[in-house]
């Protein structure tokens, strides 16, 4: 038995929060862009997340349609591939992350982890809002250094859009199929690892 909510939805083996379940990475936008009280409830969400020795070694670029030359530059950092459906996004942001702990400057090996749990959060409450999120590895740190100034000590760590979901027909051809395609995961309990046993109920 699955759990499905609607086509794009995870078919989960047993339930999860509606976000979770909702949740995914659209390439097709319709063009509105979010208002400054939702983008605040988001950027508040990532603010609120746990990190190690609560360094929040997260901060955000964040550049949107409503400025072109903003926005031009921080598409152009992204790979051609990213930058071919993320410039009908219409919002385009980089999180940044401080690389050592402020309170002795020494290198925070966990600085990547509390960045992923912020965007996290980000994420699910963009979802709760009807917003969808992508986030990207394909673009040029050193461009985006070079671009908003980022200064030594801190590391460009994923480009992101923000968007509602839009119409997937709007994509090219090799887009829409992705777009469309089931959504696969890994098996929760795999064969030859030693799970966890559960009853039946
Ligand atoms: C760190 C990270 C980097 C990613 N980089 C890209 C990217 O460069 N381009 C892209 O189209 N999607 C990118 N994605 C999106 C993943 O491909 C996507 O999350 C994954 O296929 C699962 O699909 P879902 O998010 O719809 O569940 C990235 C996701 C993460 C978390």
């Amino acid at each position: 038995m699955t759990f499905n909510m609607n086509s794009r939805s995870a078919r989960t083996s047993q339930p999860v929060m509606d976000v979770i379940a909702r949740r995914w990475s659209p390439k097709a936008f319709r063009p509105e862009v979010p208002g400054k009280g939702e983008l605040i409830s988001m950027f508040e969400a990532a603010r609120w997340a746990p990190s190690c020795f609560n360094n929040q070694p997260w901060r955000f670029l964040v550049t949107t349609r409503n400025d072109p030359e903003a926005f031009s530059g921080a598409l152009a950092c992204l790979t051609e591939k990213n930058a071919s459906w993320a410039a009908n996004a219409p919002l385009l942001a980089f999180q940044v992350m401080r690389e050592t702990f402020e309170y002795n400057e020494k290198p925070n090996p966990w600085s990547g982890f509390d960045c992923g749990l912020a965007m996290a959060q980000l994420i699910l409450q963009a979802e709760s809002m009807g917003w969808s999120v992508h986030v990207m590895a394909g673009f040029s740190r050193d461009r985006v250094r070079e671009t908003f100034g980022v200064p030594e000590g801190f590391k460009p760590l994923v480009a992101f859009v923000i968007g509602r979901e839009g119409d997937p027909d709007t994509l090219p051809p090799h887009f829409r199929e992705e777009e469309t395609a089931t959504r696969e995961r890994k098996e929760l309990f795999r064969a030859g690892t030693r799970g966890i046993h559960l009853e039946e109920g």
